[in-house]
This record gives structure tokens, C-alpha cells and sequence, in this order.
């Protein structure tokens, strides 16, 4: 169990501003604990566990961030999104501004999708975990439902699964699982994440991708009821599907 800290401390560690912002919001009266409106900005708490009100707002204390976001289409991974909207529009302010020791505060994306891509996105603010997703070591697979422009037939699926060679590395990459769902829709299953690798992957075979969605990472799947813009925590069950590597959903 951690120690106690203060109210305004445990606001700060959780995004919602500087701690003098964080205890003006408690003297102000806009914080709850429990339903009661707590108006003293040093008042301690365990902050593992912790479930407190902002404004009205729930807010589940987390040491550490991880979050899935449905990506919608037409939106940009970066912060300084050029042509799109930025995806870090779509989560809330705290999420974005949780302290961090490096120049970008907030949770940052695993890995990038393309503006037109859609699915599931994984954001923390924990670099150990990025690192460990992301790892090509690590393998972690990622599976992606294609839309193609021309039929799929076997020799294509074959191609995918024995190994294609892309402009940037002698090195074939190969797709973990492959499989032709009906004629114009793939599901492929990729361990590795090189810059437009799907899109490459299937220009290779001389096909072409018209919608790209990735559906699950890991074990764990997108959850139907989670819309295009919308985001979620992950639980301690979401965690451990994330360490499963087999290939099955
Ligand atoms: N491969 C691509 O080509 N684009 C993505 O967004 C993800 C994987």
C-alpha cells in the first residue's frame, strides 16, 4: 500500500495542472472524495485505489496511464498534427498533461497509425511499455483487417506469408498469419511495424490497400462498443491480454 499524499499532489501527478492549479480547483470546492467536497489542498489520501471527482468529472487515480483509443479516420499520431486533426485532441486534458520528466508531457502513442487507418491505439505515459511493445524482439503481434482494391487469391497470401522484400531492407518481412476472409478483405497478422508496412506489404504483391483497421494487439481485440473517437482505460485483464502472444483471438 503507498503512503498517503496530498490532495493537491495526487491531482498534480494525474495531469490537472500545475500544483498551485491543483489546489486552487480543491480550495474552490470543485474536488470530491466519496461524494464529500474536500476543501483543504494538503488533505492526504492513498492515492492507490483512489477515486475522486473534478469539476464532477470521475477520476480514477493511475500511477501510470494505458489507454486504447478507437482511432477514427482522417486523424494524425503526431502532436503537431500538419494536415489532420491530432488523436491527442480526442483524450482529455489530464491525460494529455500528466507530468513527465522528458520535454513532452502526457501519454504518447504506441507506435503510429496512418491518417487513414483506423482501430486500435494504445496511448501511456509509462516508456518502459512502449519500449516493450514496440520491441521488434518482443514480437508482439498485430493483427490488421484489409480492404483491397483488386481479388485476393492464393499465390498473393502465399507471397505475404513467405516473405516480401520492401524498398528499405534486403530483409523479406513476412506476415506471422495471413488469411483471405472473402475476396477483397485479408486479415493479416504482422510482428514487426515498419513505416506503411500493410500498405507496402500488399503493393509488393501487386495489390493495393483501400481501408486499413487494425483490430487487435496481442489478445486483446477492440471492443465493439467502443466508437471511432472514443477511448477507454485499460484493466489489469487488457494488461495481460496485451502479454499474450499467441495468434488467436
Ligand atoms: N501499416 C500501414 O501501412 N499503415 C498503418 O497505419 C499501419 C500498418
Amino acid at each position: 500500500m503507498s503512503k498517503p499524499m496530498q490532495l493537491q499532489d495526487i491531482l498534480y501527478t494525474q495531469g490537472f495542472g500545475t500544483r498551485r492549479v491543483c489546489a486552487g480547483l480543491i480550495q474552490q470546492g470543485f474536488v470530491a472524495v466519496a461524494h464529500e467536497t474536500i476543501a483543504q489542498a494538503a488533505t492526504e489520501f492513498v492515492a492507490d485505489g483512489l477515486q475522486f471527482t473534478v469539476q464532477g468529472v470521475d477520476w480514477p487515480y493511475h500511477e501510470k496511464a494505458y489507454v486504447m483509443l478507437h482511432k477514427p479516420m482522417g486523424t494524425e499520431c503526431s502532436h503537431k498534427a500538419s494536415t489532420w486533426p491530432s488523436i491527442y485532441t480526442l483524450l482529455p486534458p489530464p491525460l494529455r498533461q500528466r507530468p513527465q520528466k522528458g520535454p513532452v508531457q502526457g501519454v504518447q502513442a504506441v507506435g503510429r497509425l496512418d491518417q487513414d487507418t483506423t482501430g486500435l491505439l494504445l496511448l501511456t505515459d509509462d516508456g518502459n511499455f512502449i519500449h516493450r511493445m514496440s520491441s521488434p524482439r518482443h514480437h508482439v503481434p498485430k493483427v490488421y483487417d484489409v480492404t483491397t482494391k483488386h481479388p485476393l487469391d492464393d499465390a498473393q497470401v502465399q507471397k505475404l506469408l513467405a516473405g516480401v522484400v520492401l524498398d528499405d531492407d534486403p530483409k523479406p518481412v513476412r506476415a506471422a498469419a495471413c488469411e483471405a476472409v472473402a475476396g477483397h478483405h485479408l486479415r493479416l497478422t504482422l510482428t514487426d511495424g515498419k513505416y506503411h508496412q500493410v500498405k507496402r506489404m500488399l503493393a509488393a504483391v501487386g495489390n493495393r490497400v483501400e481501408g486499413l483497421h487494425r483490430s487487435q494487439i496481442g489478445a486483446l481485440a477492440l471492443p465493439t462498443d467502443l466508437l471511432p473517437g472514443q477511448w477507454r482505460w485499460l484493466s489489469a485483464a487488457d494488461l495481460a491480454a496485451l502479454q499474450d502472444k499467441t495468434l488467436q483471438p
